[in-house]
Parts: C-alpha cells; structure tokens; sequence
C-alpha cells in the first residue's frame, strides 16, 4: 500500500456529516447547466455532437502563441506575471477603447463575459427582483440571474408594460446571433428595447460574445450605441482569439462600472495578467482581425453546409432558424415531439444536441432544440444530421401509429 493509499483510506472512513445545514439561501435557486452535465457524462469528440457551444479549434492562433508569450515577456517583463489592476491592465483597456471610440475611463476588462453577466447580477439584482429578457434565454444567464434569486420575465412591447410585484432592474439582451437562438434583431426591434428601458428608466445588459462574427446581412448599431447611457456592452475574447484565455470585457457608464470594479475586487482581484497583454498583442498588431476573417469564412461554410444538410435531411414540419453569424442555429419540431424525451435515444445513437427547453425558465417549448454547428468536424457533421433527422423521423412514425 503506497502512502496515498493509505490517505485516501482514512479520508474515506470520516464520520459522516448532514453537510445541507452549511449552504447559503441561494443554494437552492442555484441552477445545473444541463450542457455541462452533458459534456461530463459523454465523450462528445467519439459522437456527432451539436451540443457544446465551443468554437472549432482550428480557429484559434495556435502558432502564433508562442511568439505571443514571448513578444510579451520581452515587452512587459516580469510586470506580465505580477497581480495587475482590478480594472485590466491598462494596454487592453486603451485597445478596447479604440476599438470601440470609447474613453478609458469606460471600459473594464472581465475574467470572461460569464464573469460579465454575474458581476451585473451581483451589482444590480436583490432576491425578488425583475430581469426582462428575451426568449428563450441564454443558460448561463439564467444560471446568473436565478442564483441571485431574480425573477426572469419575456420582454413584453414597449406598450404592454405592467406593473408587477418586483422591481424590474435591467433588459438582458444578445441583440446579434443569439444563443439559443441564432436570431438577430433589426433596428426597429432594438429601438423598442431601448424605449421600453427609458419608459421604465432601467438598465440594459447588452451581451455580445458573438457580434464579430457575421457571416451574411448589415451590421446593425449595437445597443449601447442607441442608449449608451443606460447601457453594459459585455463583449468577449472567446470566440475571436480563444475561450482558454477566459478574457472579456464590459462597456459602460463610468458610476456603474464603479460598483462593478469594488464588486470585482472580491471575486478575482484582477483579470489574469499574462493573458490579457497576450490578448492586446494580438488585437493591436492586426493577427486578431487577419485571423478574424479566416474565422468567418471558416463558420460561414459550416453554417452553409448545416443549413443544406437540414434542407435535406430533416422530417417534414420541422423548421430552422437561418443564422447571419454566431454558432447555433435553432430547430422547431412537430409538436408531438420531445426533445428531452428523446435525448437518450439521439445519444445512444451516437448524435448530441440540446433541448430546447433547458433555455426556458418554465421548462416549456420541448418540440425545440439548439444545434451548434461551429464545433463539429466538418466530416461528421452530415452522419451527424442524417442520425439526427432518422431519430425524429422514427419518433414521428411512432406518435402517428
Ligand atoms: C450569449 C453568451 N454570453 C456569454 C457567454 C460566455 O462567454 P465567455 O467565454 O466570454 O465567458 C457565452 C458563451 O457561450 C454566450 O453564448
């Protein structure tokens, strides 16, 4: 027996312990990603999975990493491996800025526009409150908005306003390629939200990871561009550099940004600091936009080819949003489907998706799905339709017999 042996033994023989009593009154309203419970029960690279919403590693500057490190080293010395400012180190910060024609002062780096999303939640939200947003919504904002005890309600039109029992704080919106959905609004839809946030003088988080990746249609003003003074741009280098380095960044009023920046000083101190000057090496020699571009003609084939596949695959009756950018696209089934139902059988039949009612918070919409079509080997991705589409196909045959 070798010494750990021995230690995981007696680790193993403690008392046991009713640990439920320790767990704060959030606990409860904490909510399970279903996506990662799906990544951690299956090995989504030995199946044709449409699940994850990872960007295709191909994407990402590989080669050119090593240079990056040590470009940074050489510039920045040791000061690269030192605790940085709570509010990013002031390289991206300028770079951000310019990128988006914004003063310094409006711009503060996140460890990931997740951390973006909750740091809003923890600033803004007090249990019982009101967050509007779209639906379906994105899982990781709900995750944010439950876990502080929120309320999410659909954005009703501008005059269908009610007023209800909480109070409602902000608009939660993905105004370009959303996930789930892969929608995007027009100018006319993101007008309404922001006249509906100055009739009921709330904020608005705008969250944006996916906005540089349009492969067809106009780019449209950002949200904060119309409102800026109510308005949190969250933004994201997860999917134009690489999600590893978990680095994203939030546009807004100086006073809220205040609150966000003592908010963040308990949750990591500062954004990692080697990261972030590896990221603003990479935006301002120019790779960030050349590799950009190989991105976009990348997910612009796999979004053409799934959209073909689907069109010549898919059961009749089923219907598919037509994405402009981002990585998903959305699938709306014959009622008598359902997708949770119907999960097991997909995977044992060796194809992944999401079903679409892990994005409602009331669990509804059960005849829908997410695919995502950035991940997948483009090799794969027409066995993975055609599985796909047989698994319903079977199901339908079932529900008419
Ligand atoms: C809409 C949306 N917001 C935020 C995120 C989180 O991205 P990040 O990797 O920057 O945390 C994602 C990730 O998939 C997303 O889809």
């Amino acid at each position: 027996m070798s010494i750990g042996d021995t230690t995981r033994t007696k680790i193993a023989n403690f008392a046991p312990m009713d640990y439920e009593r320790f767990f704060s009154a959030d606990v409860p309203s904490f909510l399970r990603s279903p996506v990662r419970d799906i990544f951690r029960k299956v090995d989504l690279q030995a199946i044709c999975s449409f699940a994850g919403g990872y960007p295709a590693a191909v994407t990402f500057p590989t080669d050119q990493i090593p240079c990056l490190a040590a470009a940074v080293l050489e510039k920045y010395g040791t000061r690269a491996l030192q605790y940085g400012a709570t509010q990013g180190v002031p390289e991206l910060r300028a770079a951000i800025a310019s990128r988006y024609g914004v003063p310094v002062s409006q711009v503060q780096i996140t460890t990931s526009s997740q951390q973006g999303i909750d740091v809003c939640s923890r600033v803004f939200l007090d249990p019982g409150d009101i967050v509007l947003a779209q639906s379906p919504v994105y899982l990781g904002a709900l995750q944010s908005f439950r876990a502080y005890r929120a309320e999410v309600q659909e954005i009703p039109p501008v005059d269908q306003v009610q007023g209800g029992s909480g109070v409602v704080k902000f608009i939660y919106v993905i105004p370009d390629f959303n996930n789930p959905t892969g929608k995007t609004l027009t100018l006319e839809e993101r007008k309404e939200i922001v006249a509906l946030a100055r009739e009921l003088d709330i904020l608005i988080v705008e969250d944006s990871p996916y906005r540089e990746l349009r492969y067809s249609g106009e780019t449209l003003p950002t949200i904060r561009e119309l409102a800026p003074e109510r308005t949190l741009h969250l933004g994201s280098f997860s999917k134009i550099f690489a999600p590893g380095f978990r680095l994203g960044w939030i546009i807004g009023p100086e006073p809220l940004l205040e609150q966000i920046y003592v908010c963040k000083q308990c949750l990591d101190l500062c954004p990692p600091v080697l990261d972030q000057y590896m990221a603003c090496e990479f935006l301002t020699s120019g790779a960030l936009d050349a590799n950009l571009v190989n991105t976009i003609a990348e997910y612009k084939r796999r979004r053409d080819l799934m959209l073909g596949l689907l069109e010549k695959y898919m059961p009749e009756g089923t219907s598919w949003t037509h994405p402009d950018g981002g990585l998903f696209l959305w699938v709306t089934l014959p009622e008598s489907i359902d997708t949770v139902a119907l999960y097991d059988e997909a995977l044992s039949a060796g194809v992944a998706y999401v079903a679409g009612s892990f994005f409602y918070p009331d669990g509804s919409h059960r005849n829908t799905m997410r695919l995502n079509f950035s991940f997948i080997e483009e090799s794969k991705m027409e066995p993975g339709i055609k599985l796909l589409a047989a698994v319903l196909a079977k199901a339908l045959t079932n529900k008419r017999l």
